[in-house]
């Protein structure tokens, strides 16, 4: 900073007195020095992303989350989709709004460690649109990471709008060191083109891929019990062999799961012995693995090749 004594005060620019004698540069020293302190609590970050909308990935979020949370760790989710913020609504947190207290504001908490932040709690009702560019977003982000206290976290997981645009730059750009990214596609290949574009995007900016997520891969008929490939099968494992990264799973089509969003209730926790289920907990495994594996400086997860799917470690031969 200038000639200027370094800022020490624990306060955002925004509620500080003294914050008109201070020139750009020294505010923005100081958002990010509170982002980098609030980021210090939290051991492991995750971005959720796919090349593609309406994929799957913030059922995977809210999913992952949950399973996490079950599992006893303190787990955040940033809903990072500023325009179409869904995970309150899958949580059925919608009706929440943010709290703010003289220490920064509070996430929503679902569970005593489970916590939310969106910006649809700071809408005035779910129709509003929010009409932003880029560096408005870059604000907002930088606002959830340092003027929040979302206090001590395990996992802090955010979900991603569709693309490789301002919203996964600014989130990796702000919080520096990404454990990982989860690309979540659907197996048709139009989908799949774009999750390749995920997968590049995030190696760019320096984050490793933990993996591929396939979801609705695959649906159970519930008259026959006969599985039919409805938007083909196997895509997502494949492009996973072909971009020599780990394949995480493949998650079935259930209408069960559209059922339990619209309604808000967790599908892994109302619906813990289905094979989605069933998917969600061992995708949970494998990122478990994989910030475990990290934060020992162990060697990650081999990528999915032919005839060995997704990771080392488990010793899992398919065919
Ligand atoms: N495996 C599945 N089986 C059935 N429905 C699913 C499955 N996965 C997701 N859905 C449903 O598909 C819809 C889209 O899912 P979701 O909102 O998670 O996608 P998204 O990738 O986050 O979308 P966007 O790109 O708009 O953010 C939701 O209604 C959700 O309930
Ligand atoms: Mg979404």
């Amino acid at each position: 900073m200038s000639e200027k004594k370094k800022c020490d005060s624990s306060q955002g620019c925004d509620s500080c007195g003294e914050s008109n004698t201070c020139s750009e540069e020294e505010k923005q020293a100081q958002r990010e020095g509170r982002v980098n302190e609030k980021l210090s609590h939290i051991d492991h970050r995750i971005m959720v992303m796919s090349g593609k909308g309406g994929v799957g990935k913030s059922t995977v979020t809210a999913n992952l989350a949950v399973s996490l949370a079950r599992r006893g760790y303190e787990v955040g989710i940033l809903d990072g989709d500023v325009h179409g913020p869904n995970i309150p609504k899958m949580l059925g947190l919608d009706k929440e709004k943010l709290i703010g207290t003289a220490e920064g504001m509070l996430p929503v908490p679902l569970y005593p460690n489970l916590k939310v932040l969106s910006m649809a709690f700071m809408l005035p009702n779910t129709d509003a649109p929010v009409v932003w560019r880029g560096p408005m977003k870059h604000g907002i982000f930088q606002q959830f990471l340092g003027e929040v206290e979302w206090g001590d976290l395990d996992y802090l997981i955010v979900d991603l709008p569709p693309g490789t645009g301002d919203e996964p730059l600014s989130i990796a750009h702000l919080i520096g060191e990404v454990d990982g990214s989860v690309v979540v596609t659907t197996p048709q290949e139009v989908a799949l083109l774009d999750s390749r574009k995920a997968v590049v995007f995030s190696r760019m900016v320096h984050v490793p891929v933990i993996g591929i997520v396939e979801n609705m891969s695959g649906f159970q008929c519930p008259h026959c019990g006969k599985e039919i490939e409805l938007f083909k099968v196997g895509g997502g494992e494949k492009a996973a062999i072909d971009l020599q990264v780990p394949f995480l799973g493949r998650i079935p089509l259930d209408p069960q799961i559209v059922s339990d969003c619209d309604g808000g209730k967790p599908f892994i926790a109302t619906h813990p012995e289905s094979p989605a289920s069933k998917a969600f907990e061992e995708i949970t495994d494998r990122v478990e693995q994989f910030v475990n594996r990290r934060a020992k400086k162990e060697p990650l997860s081999r990528p999915a090749t032919e005839g060995r799917r997704v990771f080392s470690g488990l010793g899992e031969k398919f065919k």
